[in-house]
């Protein structure tokens, strides 16, 4: 018995520190200069977590645990290690599916483990098993889906359904039904309506997903993965475990928050985001003009001219987009910038908070290539800076920076915080096109009297203006 106290404080104190270390950890990831530390916190948490979890009394089977672990392990290090950073959100949103799995099953074992025997304490259990299941269930489905459509296996148009939204409605309704005859079924004979269950949730996963267009498809992957850590803490409920509660909280709420800021920064309702049809017309990334196409004249620049206006600016803003991710550019434009440096131009980086694929995804790409930290500025941070700058180097962005998302109340970004480089004294554009974004809608930037288009792999293009500029001397 005393044995048994001391075992149970051990634990609950390696519980507590793990939950403080998974904070610790969230709140380094929140700033560059912190994230690897953040990082670490994570990394020492959850290896406390699972020491613990390993000494516990009722945990016996070593050799199946320590074979699931290296397995585990061993392919999991294989996806990070080989995982481009462009298809970080499939691997994520696969992820996210084992959240749902594991959740499931979990459910299932508890309910088939038996319940205990007072009936209040029963009941507790089971709706704590209904609601494991039913969020477990939609979030496998619907993040098999998601990773299924980021990857192209499936159309990143949105499939909308007629009448949808009364389906959805019928299939939780039709859930809270079965809800209340597995409760009140005796012993495990309630094991049919769980079953049933499982299939409706599974199939609302698909449809709620199926119904999103591959545009907002990382905003879904934020929100699967806040509906991932909420039934982590449904299964913590379950197995009255207090770090999965915690931890399913910590992971459910800072997805939510995560999808709420992607959505603001796409001026996008979470509402509008969650029960799809965006996109729909036309398919993400088609070009096509939202009224008619921009008047004037899109002008073309030169590496010489470009390499003797940067060389000769006070000031300049590097615009960093999805192109400079696809075209692995980030190096050379970090080469630039140092030449630049040393020349005794000041230049400094403008992120938009969803300028690439996924969250903070320059941020990233500038990290990983070395650029000072304190250079790469928020767009709060920067946006009224344009008007005083010398030169704007726009790198593979383009919705990011399109001035008819303030002007063009007709256009699908209107009212889209964008980068308003147009109010500096010139603005050179590197990407391969005239071609449209994400969102698939013409740009008016390129037409600017100051705008000037430089065409070419922004990699390519990026090594010669090194070139130019190191001969310039
Ligand atoms: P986009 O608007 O997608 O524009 C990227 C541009 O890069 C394209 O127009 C393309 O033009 C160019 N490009 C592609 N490959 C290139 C290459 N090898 N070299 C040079 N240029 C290349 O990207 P953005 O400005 O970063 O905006 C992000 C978009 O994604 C927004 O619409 C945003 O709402 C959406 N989105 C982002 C997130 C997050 S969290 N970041 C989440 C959901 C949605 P060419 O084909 O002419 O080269």
């Amino acid at each position: 018995m005393h044995a048994l106290k001391i075992e149970d404080a051990l634990l609950t104190v390696a519980y507590i520190v793990s939950s403080t270390l998974f904070i610790l950890s969230l709140r380094g990831l929140s700033s560059q200069v912190t994230a690897r530390r953040g990082n670490a916190y994570g990394l020492i948490g959850m290896g406390v977590a699972i020491v613990a979890t390993l000494m516990h009394s009722e945990v016996n089977a070593y050799a199946n645990l320590l074979i699931a672990l290296v397995v585990g392990s061993g392919i999991g290090a294989l996806m990070a290690a080989r995982v481009a950073m462009t298809a970080m959100p499939e691997l994520v949103a696969l992820l996210h599916s084992f959240v749902g799995l594991a959740a499931v099953l979990v459910g299932y074992a508890s309910y088939l483990g038996g319940h205990g025997a007072d009936e209040g304490g029963r009941a507790i259990l089971l709706t704590e098993i209904f609601i494991d299941v039913f969020i477990g269930a939609l979030t496998f489905t619907g993040s098999i889906v998601a990773f299924l459509k980021l990857r192209g296996s499936l159309s990143g148009k949105p499939l909308l359904l007629p009448g949808r939204h009364a389906l959805n409605l019928a299939m939780c309704v039709a859930s809270v039904g079965l809800g209340v005859a597995f409760a009140s079924a005796p012993e495990t004979t309630g094991l049919t309506w769980l079953l049933i269950m499982s299939a409706i949730a599974g199939v609302l996963g698909v449809h709620l997903v199926v119904a999103i267009g591959g545009a907002d498809m990382p905003v879904v992957v934020s929100m699967l993965n806040s509906y991932s850590g909420w039934t982590a803490s449904a299964a913590g409920f379950m197995l009255s475990n207090d770090l999965l509660i915690v931890t399913g909280a910590l992971v459910g709420s800072s997805g939510a928050i995560l999808s709420y800021i992607m959505c603001r920064a796409m001026n996008r309702s979470i509402w509008n985001v969650i029960f799809g049809g965006f996109g729909a017309d036309p398919a993400p990334g088609a070009a096509k003009a939202a009224g008619p196409a921009p008047e004037g004249e899109v002008r073309e620049t030169s590496l010489e001219e470009t390499a003797s206006a940067l060389a000769g600016a006070r000031e300049v803003i590097f615009v960093p987009g999805y192109g400079m991710a696809v075209a692995r550019a980030q190096h050379a434009v970090q080469q630039i910038t140092d030449t630049l440096r040393q020349r005794g131009v000041q230049v400094r980086f403008a992120i938009h908070p969803v300028a690439g694929r996924l969250p903070g995804h320059m941020n990233v790409l500038l990290a990983e290539a070395n650029v000072p930290y304190d250079v790469v500025l928020e767009m709060d941070e920067i946006n009224h800076d344009f008007s005083r700058t010398d030169v704007v180097l726009v790198i593979g962005a383009n919705d990011i920076v399109n001035p008819s998302a303030q002007s063009d109340t007709s256009s699908p970004i209107y009212g889209m915080p964008v980068l308003e480089v147009w109010k500096s004294s010139r603005v050179v554009v590197l990407k391969r096109s005239r071609g449209a974004g994400y969102a698939g809608v013409d740009n008016p930037l390129f037409y600017h009297e100051n705008a000037r288009m430089l065409l070419g792999d922004a990699k390519q293009t990026m090594d010669n203006l090194l070139g130019r500029l190191r001969e310039l001397g």
